[in-house]
């Protein structure tokens, strides 16, 4: 995980703030994510569902998105929070998508009750595909 002169409280607290933007009337599962990138900046991304549901985008890969549209391509750190109880461990179309910039992406999941659990990229997605797979 981060090293302790990195802080981890801004990053959750960048995750709530974009997680309060989210777009999730369909599920009613709001999601943030914060990206600590190597450039040092918090690039965050919140759910945008879409009455297609298909068309639904996670806060993951928004986050993604936000940083590389940003000039930021290598991530150091990620924060996720959801409002379950659950941990909201990402998924796999996202975990691939971090994959591609970050392969040992330390992750922390954050619940609705502010309890955190501190996993990585190669723990949750263990068999990505890699070009040349
Ligand atoms: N969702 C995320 O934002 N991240 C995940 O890793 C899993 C799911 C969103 C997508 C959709 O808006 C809602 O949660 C329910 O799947």
């Amino acid at each position: 995980m981060p090293k302790k002169s990195w802080p981890n409280e801004k990053l959750i607290a960048a995750a709530q703030k974009a997680q309060k933007n989210s777009y999730s009337p369909y599920s009613k599962f709001a999601v943030g994510c914060s990206l600590l990138g190597d450039d040092r900046a918090v690039y965050s991304g919140t759910n945008v569902e879409n009455g297609s549901y298909g068309l639904t985008i996670c806060a993951e890969r928004a986050a993604v998105f936000a940083a590389v549209s940003g000039g930021c391509r290598k991530f150091v750190a990620a924060a996720v929070v959801s409002n379950s109880e659950k941990f909201p461990y990402p998924c796999g179309a996202c975990l691939q998508v971090l994959f591609e910039f970050a392969p040992k992406l330390p992750i922390l999941l954050i619940n609705r009750e502010g309890l955190t659990e501190e996993t990585s990229l190669e723990k949750l997605l263990p068999f990505p595909f890699r070009p040349g797979s």
